[in-house]
């Protein structure tokens, strides 16, 4: 396997290879135009046609989750079970697959009992919009990109930290944390072709207005956070002492945030470095002080003053910090 962006430089010389690229070109976009006429359809039949996924692009999937003996994976849309069945056999997760065709679900419970993990999967033929996917703490898919998309909301609604994998189709604007290409030899059934792999972790929620207060130099001092967010992207400006100042470095990833700011405290420049873990309205964690009076760390504990609006956040007013601005 070679894991590159790769451009298809061979000269093809014989019939075979001229077919093996007349099929490469022309499976993607009859799955996709396929895909236009089954949005209707998904009650009765798959709204995503049977492709397997190269076992090599299998492994790299859930490499990339870093799934373990501790996960749950759940596979939408499990044709013959390879993914779930090799999470068990090789990195010791549980988890199940569902699929609509009852063949695939056969196939896939005799190469579970083949590679001797009944005991550790299980699948069901049943639509993956109706499967309640709240155990999962990692989540694969090869759907479509209309799929992918309708099915994003709920996936945002999964616990923070459930790592998502997806084969060949993003999520639209919800860039992926990480995303590599994969030369696959036994793609579309030994075709060969180049597979994306996408993968996300779901962002906690953390739109909004947040306080706290901390001890410096034995001074109680007030701290606003306002955060927006738009997926995992995280920005904002923080409120001290009547002064406003933007983030630094604001990351989240699942539910762990951190981010900077230097603002002057008690009359001295101080660095602030917060990293915590978001737990519904509440973030704990730890606060490096850096200043030229002081070097501290300290626990920190910050409350939701505010409600949030969802995801995609409209910019919070700053007039209340611009105004206190000095
Ligand atoms: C591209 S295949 C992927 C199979 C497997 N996940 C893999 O990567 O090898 C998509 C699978 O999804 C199944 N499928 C399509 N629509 C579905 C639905 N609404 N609910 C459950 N399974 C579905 C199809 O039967 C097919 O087996």
């Amino acid at each position: 396997m070679q894991e590159t962006v790769v451009q298809e430089t061979i000269v093809q010389k014989t019939a075979n290879c001229r077919l093996r690229r007349v099929l490469v070109a022309l499976l993607p976009a009859a799955w996709l135009v396929s895909s236009l006429f089954a949005a209707d359809a998904r009650a009765a039949e798959p709204s995503v046609p049977y492709v397997p996924t190269p076992q090599d692009v299998v492994e790299r999937m859930l490499e990339m989750a870093k799934v373990g003996p501790g996960d749950y994976l759940i596979d939408l849309g499990s044709g013959d079970g390879r993914i779930v069945v090799t999470a068990a056999r090789k990195h010791g997760a549980r988890g199940f697959g569902v699929d609509l065709n009852p063949v695939r679900i056969a196939e896939a419970n005799e190469n579970a009992r083949k590679a001797g993990v009944v005991d550790k999967v299980a699948f069901y033929q049943r639509d993956l919009f109706a499967t309640d996917l709240s155990q999962a703490t990692v989540i694969t898919m090869y759907l479509l990109p209309r799929v992918n998309l309708e099915l994003r909301p709920r996936l945002l609604e999964l616990k923070p930290g459930t790592r998502l994998v997806s084969h060949d189709f993003s999520m639209d604007d919800w860039s992926p944390d990480a995303h590599v290409q994969v030369e696959a030899r036994d793609k579309y059934g030994g075709a060969g072709g180049r597979s994306d792999v996408y993968f996300w972790v779901v962002p906690a929620k953390t739109a909004g207005v947040w306080q706290w207060q901390l001890q410096v130099s034995g001074k109680p001092q007030a701290y606003e956070l306002a955060l927006e967010q738009k997926f995992q992207s995280i920005s904002g400006s923080a409120r001290v002492g009547g002064r406003s100042v933007r983030l630094q470095n604001a990351r989240l990833s699942g539910d762990r945030i951190s981010f900077s700011f230097a603002v002057e405290v008690n009359g001295a420049a101080l660095k602030h470095d917060f990293s915590g873990k978001v737990d519904g309205d509440v973030i704990s964690g730890e606060v490096s002080l850096s200043g030229s009076r002081m070097q501290s760390r300290l626990d920190w504990s910050a409350k939701r003053a505010a409600a949030k609006t969802g995801f995609v956040t409209p910019s919070i007013p700053t007039l209340s910090l611009a105004q206190s601005t000095r």
